[in-house]
């Protein structure tokens, strides 16, 4: 087990940044840390120990440092937003090769391939796992609880090709102090929830606290984006009972669609006369029906409708007016990424086609990063419980292998 973790781990800088402080004011470290997570838990910035020139421009989040693994990585969503909060992501994984390259873009490093094939001792000790699974709920369902579960090693022998079991394997072998999911909204209701019921036993049976909340990204992002946010505490680190609550959607105006659009995108996102000329009738033929309808035209003081992993096909769920004389025009691929909440600095560097689908696969960051800053909170509050904010890893967890 690596001693240097975390939450747990205080590096160098950071810990010299403590005695500094803590000396200045003639506190101890313990009390000046704990009179850190006090202050971020009123909120965001802090100003501590008020006096002249007392002020400590970090959060909670970015004063504790820890490490996180993300797997089915994507674009690395989550890698964004825990990042952003003081993480160091010490391992991912992800298969596709030009989410590879996107990946290797933004982050400088080459993930691992197919999860599938990774050895659990091969992924370095971490505070928190995140992993956005992909939903494969027609192979999940046919897994009872009793097969899953009920004989060692039984994930390995429930489904092989089920990417959820592979992972409850590694929450099973790394024992993760949190684990942080992510899935479309219909895994609730998948099968009349027997999908879901499967998925919060098996993380349950493993020992684990089990928080879930569908989370709408449009306050965040001018975006109506559902998704299930999971967070997983270890029983056997944080008890029965850790306080954690998901965030509140920010008190700010919501963000519009116009905030992200681009002053002159270039003509090639406009539909052509036949597609525009198609979806309209397409459209006509379904509300007929009364089926609904097909293509959707954005309101620029308003939100979008979901960007799916299809948005290449004809972009046809979100199209941008350009009045009467012009057909509508699809997102660029930049405005899909800052739609996701991605920021301008990340180039884009795969085809518009791969771009589309990355982003419509991702997870949106300023809701990870929210979430994130709760889960730290419960970090700090199992720390200072514990009284051992600045020991080791072990020791501050009181961690025990079953
Ligand atoms: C829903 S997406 C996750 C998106 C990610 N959270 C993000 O922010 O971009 C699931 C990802 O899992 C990857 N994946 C699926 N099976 C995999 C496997 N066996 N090994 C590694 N990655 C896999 C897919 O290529 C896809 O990028």
């Amino acid at each position: 087990m690596s001693r240097d973790m975390l939450v747990r781990g205080v590096p160098p800088e950071v810990d010299s940044w403590i005695s500094e402080e803590s000396a200045r004011y003639g506190v101890s470290k313990r009390e000046f840390v704990v009179s850190v997570l006090r202050k971020a838990q009123d909120g965001g910035q802090m100003t501590l120990f008020s006096g002249p020139g007392a002020v400590v421009e970090k959060s909670v989040a970015g004063a504790l440092p820890f490490k996180f693994v993300d797997l089915f990585a994507g674009i690395g969503g989550f890698r964004t937003a825990l990042g952003r909060l003081g993480g160091t992501c010490v391992f991912s994984s992800e298969w596709d090769r030009y989410s590879r390259k996107t990946l290797k873009s933004w982050f400088g490093e080459e993930p691992a391939g197919d999860i599938r094939k990774v050895r659990a001792e091969d992924i370095p000790d971490h505070d928190i796992m995140a992993a956005g699974f992909p939903c494969q709920p027609f192979s999940i369902a046919g897994v009872s609880k009793k097969k899953s579960l009920g004989r060692a090693h039984g994930f390995k022998c429930a489904d092989q090709g089920n990417l959820f079991f592979t992972l409850a394997t590694l929450i099973e072998a790394k024992r993760p102090p949190i684990a942080l999911l992510e899935n479309v909204k219909n895994l609730l209701s998948h099968d009349s929830g027997r999908t879901w019921n499967v998925i919060r036993e098996t993380l349950q049976d493993l020992d684990y606290v089990v928080h879930a909340t569908v989370i709408d990204a449009a306050s965040w992002v001018p975006q109506h984006r559902e998704r299930i946010f999971i967070v997983c505490f270890d029983r056997r680190v944080f008890g029965d009972a850790p306080p954690f609550e998901f965030p509140a959607a920010p008190q700010a105006p919501r963000p519009k669609l116009q905030d992200i659009l681009e002053k002159d995108p270039p003509d090639k996102y406009t539909l052509s006369e036949h597609l525009w000329t198609y979806l309209q009738e397409y459209a006509r033929r379904h509300k007929e029906k009364g089926n609904g309808f097909g293509f959707g035209i954005a309101d620029p003081e308003g939100i979008t409708r979901t960007l799916s992993a299809r948005y290449y096909k004809d972009g046809s769920e979100i199209l941008i007016s350009q009045g009467k004389r012009k057909p509508p025009r699809r997102l660029t691929p930049r405005e899909c990424a800052r739609l996701m909440g991605f920021p301008d600095e990340y180039p884009i560097v795969v085809s518009d086609t791969q771009a589309y689908r990355q982003f419509g696969n991702a997870v949106v960051p300023p809701v990870v990063e929210a979430v994130g800053r709760e889960v730290l909170r419960t970090f700090g509050w199992q720390l200072e419980k514990k009284g051992c904010l600045l020991k080791s890893p072990v020791a501050r967890y009181g961690r025990k292998r079953a």
